[in-house]
């Protein structure tokens, strides 16, 4: 059984990360509205992993006996200045994530839950991977600076990207 505080933090996890989705998923409507449907894939696919992070601590808490308390999830920004400026937002929202993980690893660690310990520690492998990424793309954004041959490179690039659960690859 889980302590009822890393249940209220798990719980409040998984409404970021549900959170995170939103956030998403209006990144990808801001790039289909602006004919960048590669770069739109990618904030779509980025969607369903967020949705697979909600999930997974959502099964967890299930699996310790705890209870699920879903809550309201927090409008995502709609207006974005640039393209730039998308890459900046998800950029500094990884690093927001990546805190919360780290500190419900913290509280984890303190109430000697060596499971929780045991199962966090996928976020924060996780975590690195997408600030990498979020930095690796508002570099090469920054770069082309609205150089449209450069932008349909990476819209085309981007366009590959494919959900793969994490485990089954
Ligand atoms: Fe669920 Fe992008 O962190």
């Amino acid at each position: 059984m889980i302590s009822k505080k890393l249940q209220d933090a798990i719980n409040l996890q998984i409404n970021k990360e549900l959170h995170s989705e939103y956030i998403y998923l209006s990144m990808a409507a801001y790039f289909y509205s602006n004919d960048l449907d590669g770069i739109a894939n990618f904030f779509s696919v980025q969607t369903q992993e967020e949705h697979f992070h909600a999930m997974k601590l959502f099964n967890y808490l299930l699996e310790r006996g705890g209870k699920i308390e879903l809550k309201t999830i927090e409008g995502p920004p709609i207006d974005f200045k640039s393209h730039v400026d998308v890459f900046e937002q998800t950029l500094a929202h990884e690093q927001y994530i990546t805190k919360s993980i780290n500190e419900l690893m913290d509280m984890a660690i303190k109430e000697n839950d060596h499971s929780l310990v045991s199962f966090l520690k996928w976020y924060v492998d996780e975590q690195v991977e997408e600030e990498a990424t979020a930095s690796r793309l508002l570099a090469r954004i920054k770069i082309i600076n609205g150089n449209g041959q450069g932008l349909l490179m990476m819209d085309a690039e981007l366009s590959q990207r494919t959900f793969t659960p994490p485990g089954s690859e």
